[in-house]
């Protein structure tokens, strides 16, 4: 299973395919940004700067392999979660308010039409890990017991650093 995964990641990595455009996106620079999910958070689109005349621009999610933003002579469409991504109107910035964890993945911004993007930004957003499986008693003495249970499917990358038992 974990294999299989490794290799999905490779294969999603080495080249995305979008709309029968092709890019390989190996080489590009990746930009990671750790934020809390809740937080409001703009990815800055790489290789925009205030000097940029963007005639087009697109911001892409190679993670879900959508388009999530459209720019386009002064219209803008934004296809899904309209109500909480937005493209800023003045940086090009790719706006989540609030970021949720399925939010996490790498985005990538097309200007201008260019074959290739300038970099990867790779957005981790944190959230509450999933609960654990319920404590089963394995074996147990007049003064001890243990216990064992399920990991947490999911931590949503907030990493588990103890559990608390509680008895009632
Ligand atoms: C995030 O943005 C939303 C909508 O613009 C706003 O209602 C909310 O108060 C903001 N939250 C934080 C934590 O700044
Ligand atoms: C609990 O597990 C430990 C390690 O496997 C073992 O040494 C110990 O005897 C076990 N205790 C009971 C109450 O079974």
């Amino acid at each position: 299973m974990w294999t299989f995964f490794c290799y999905f990641t490779v294969l999603a990595a080495w080249i995305f395919a979008y709309e029968k455009r092709i890019f390989d996106v190996t080489n590009l620079p990746v930009q990671s940004i750790i934020i809390k999910a809740g937080d409001n958070k703009s990815l800055a689109c790489p290789g925009v700067n205030e000097h940029s005349l963007v005639l087009a621009l697109e911001w892409l999610s190679l993670s879900h392999h959508v388009k999530l933003v459209e720019f386009m002579s002064d219209s803008t469409t934004v296809w899904d979660n309209q109500h909480r991504i937005t493209l800023l109107q003045d940086t090009f910035g790719l706006s989540f308010h609030p970021a949720i964890a399925e939010d996490s993945g790498d985005y990538v911004c097309l200007v201008n039409s260019r074959p290739k993007p300038d970099g990867i930004v790779r957005l981790i957003v944190q959230d509450v890990p999933d609960a654990p499986g319920r404590p089963l008693i394995v074996s147990f003495t007049s003064r001890s017991v243990n216990l064992s249970w399920a990991p947490s499917q999911d931590t949503h990358h907030s990493p588990v650093t103890h559990y608390i038992i509680h008895t009632r």
